[in-house]
């Protein structure tokens, strides 16, 4: 079978059934995967290589979002997340996207930023001097700290020298490319490698040396364009939908209350990809929120206009990801995860990642601007009462379109609605209910 992420009804077929069918897309072998992800993708002894006083491992759903088209290119991306409805949103959308051609996506070269700080320098200016003036011996002194990045096409790029002489102190900025990793020890041994001699330049006291997690010399742009056919839904036409997305977008650039749930909104899909291929969410939460409020106020990520009887959005954010190194030497998990991407480039992750975060923030706003997100959530939160009722294969759907048209999303009357449906002849079933799972396929 050929490379796509188009897989009509994917959701509504067994694990089983999905495993082998992502292993014919992505040429994974169904096995592979299975091992991968049996025991929720960690086993404890491995665990206990990660970090200290482990007692076992926290398993989490390991899902894959579908549609995704980036640059002309499919993808199953995987994401881990425990919140219902965030994969089958971010699918729908990419689904609306792809309609349209998919995401266009560009991302700057790898590069980190590595702090030193240097504190009462005697002379501030003759110190930023002095230090400028000595860039190549610094970046050379760089490069020695990270032999193996140097190798690998990486090594340090830039310097700069920023001065705050009003609490007495100067920061230098080493830029270093990362190539294929997040490149934090990298950075971190870079800073480490230069301070003393940074020290003697300024003739200052050495202070902290340690990465930025605003890596903003390593931002992510996509873009997309969606017809209003596309988004319209039952209860309002195109041009509504179009205009509530703009003006959802608009609250979010006007109001940093609202800029703060946009912004969730769109990690929901990043951080999904982002903890999936084994990266530091944590560094990307960071870089995200400090690049959000880069203008001294705090904004959105991205932004939604509307063109014509359609909607572009675009998303601009840094995304600091690697594919070789850290947890990805030994989570099996983080490693089938970039084997289903079929991708070692850390740049195209990024743009995969960013990608997912504007799907994920479109189904919101789209979702929001029109039936609000609560249908769609009890819809799928009524799957699952379903299925821990005991509803199983195509049963499942039909417990769940019946407590939800009773509004009944209980055990009790899941079982009802099992009950029943297992006489089939006498139960009608609701013909107009669609589950937010369903819009995906
Ligand atoms: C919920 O996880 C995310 C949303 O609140 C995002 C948004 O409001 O845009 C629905």
């Amino acid at each position: 079978m050929a490379r796509t992420s188009r897989i009509p009804g994917f959701y509504k077929i067994t694990v089983g059934e999905r495993r082998a069918l992502i292993g014919e897309v992505t040429g994974v072998d169904a096995d592979v995967i299975e091992e991968a992800l049996e025991g929720g993708g960690l086993r404890a002894e491995t665990a206990d290589k990660f970090v200290e006083n482990v007692l076992g491992a926290y398993g989490l759903p390991f899902a894959v979002a579908l549609n995704v088209r980036v640059n002309a290119r499919d993808y199953v991306v995987p994401m881990v997340v425990e919140e219902p409805s965030v994969v089958a949103a971010a699918s729908n959308a990419a689904k609306m996207v792809r309609g349209a051609g998919g995401f266009q996506a560009e991302a700057d070269a790898p590069v980190m930023i590595s702090q030193v700080q240097l504190v009462r320098p005697r002379d501030p200016a003759a110190a930023e001097e002095a230090i400028l003036g000595a860039k190549a011996e610094i970046l050379a002194m760089a490069d020695r700290a990270a032999p193996g990045l140097v190798a690998r096409g990486g090594g340090a790029r830039g310097l700069e020298v920023r001065r705050f002489d009003e609490t007495g102190m100067l920061v230098v900025h080493i830029l270093v490319d990362c190539r294929d990793a997040m490149g934090a020890n990298l950075v971190n041994a870079i800073a480490e490698g230069v301070a003393e001699r940074l020290g003697a330049l300024a003739e200052a006291r050495v202070g902290l040396r340690i990465l930025s997690n605003l890596s903003d010399r390593r931002c992510v742009r996509v873009r997309c364009r969606v017809s209003g056919e596309a988004l319209s839904t039952g209860d309002m036409d195109a041009s509504e939908v179009l205009d509530g997305i703009e003006n959802a977008s608009r609250f979010a650039e006007c109001d940093p209350y609202r800029a703060a749930t946009h912004n969730k909104g769109i990690m929901n899909g990043v951080d999904a990809v982002v903890i999936a291929t084994g990266n530091d969410w944590r560094a990307v939460e960071a870089g995200a929120h400090a690049f959000a409020a880069r203008s001294g106020k705090y904004g959105p990520l991205a932004v939604w206009r509307r063109d014509g009887d359609a909607i572009v959005g675009s998303i601009e954010m840094p995304l600091a990801l690697g594919t070789v190194g850290g947890t990805l030497r030994v989570h099996p998990a983080a490693q089938l995860a970039l084997r289903l991407l079929g991708t070692t480039d850390a740049c195209e992750l990024g743009t995969i990642a960013a990608a997912v975060g504007l799907a994920s923030n479109l189904a919101a706003i789209r979702a929001l601007a029109t039936d609000g997100i609560q249908r769609g959530h009890m819809g799928l939160h009524a799957r699952s009462v379903a299925v821990a009722a005991g509803a199983r294969g195509e049963l499942v759907e039909k417990v769940a379109a019946l407590i939800v048209e009773a509004r009944d999303i209980t055990l009790e009357g899941a079982r009802r609605a099992i009950a029943a449906l297992e006489l089939p002849a006498a139960v009608e079933l609701p013909a107009a209910v669609e589950l937010d799972g369903a819009s995906q396929g």
